[in-house]
């Protein structure tokens, strides 16, 4: 059996405070290391697609979640008109990538969404639904609206800005070459006929990667 890999590792980081958030957020990032094993483990484009499919729908469902509790502080607030804009965005960008597969660019296509939605969720958690959620939990302390807004623009300064953008900016790079650095061990070591006289080379490929079926030749 194949070894599941995270390409979204959730942490502490992420968390919102308002646990019905967090608990969807969760589900996404198990659903989006789903499909980035699908993507890793070569699985054809239905079973892909399914859990695409799934993924998609549980967006739209948490979407719906989160406008309802934004709805219920902001009203109609800016900050709450601009977060329905980049859920409407997102789920036009992941459509507008999807339409463009072809039984031709399949792969290429499928490693583009698993990218677009790590990073997409990443930087949208941390830079949008945590500032909403911290404004709530000002609300909820008895701040007006505008001075929650001005207490979490203080604490998101420009040098703490820049950090998380570096830091998500890392992420992404990272999740881009775990897929590729999957993929190409999980080709290799499929091709590797392992017999009494194999190398050294080989032996570590098949012990590092035990759960990878590989041939063996007598
Ligand atoms: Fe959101």
């Amino acid at each position: 059996m194949n070894k599941f890999i995270e390409i979204f590792t959730w942490n502490s980081n992420f968390d919102t405070g308002i646990p019905e958030i967090d608990i969807q957020h969760q589900e996404l990032v198990k659903l989006l290391n789903r499909l980035a094993n699908h993507l890793a483990y070569h699985a054809d484009t239905p079973s892909f697609d399914k859990v695409f499919a799934e993924l998609a729908n549980y967006a739209l469902l948490h979407f719906s979640t989160e406008e309802t509790i934004w709805q219920q502080y902001f009203t109609d607030d800016e900050w709450n008109r601009n977060h329905g804009i980049a859920h409407a965005l997102f789920i036009e960008e992941v459509h507008k990538i999807k339409s463009q597969q072809t039984a031709d660019n399949s792969e290429e296509v499928m490693e583009s969404i698993v990218l677009f939605l790590t990073n997409w969720l990443a930087v949208h958690i941390i830079e949008s639904d945590r500032a909403m959620a911290s404004v709530v939990s000002g609300l909820q302390r008895g701040m007006s609206l505008t001075g929650a807004k001005r207490q979490v623009n203080k604490e998101l300064d420009a040098a703490n800005k820049a950090l998380i953008r570096s830091i998500l900016d890392m992420c992404q790079n990272l999740s881009s070459k775990t897929i590729s650095l999957i993929k190409e061990i999980n080709h290799q070591c499929s091709h590797i006929f392992a017999y009494p006289g194999t190398n050294r080379a080989m032996s570590a490929c098949i012990r590092s990667n035990k759960d990878i079926p590989v041939i063996i030749a007598f």
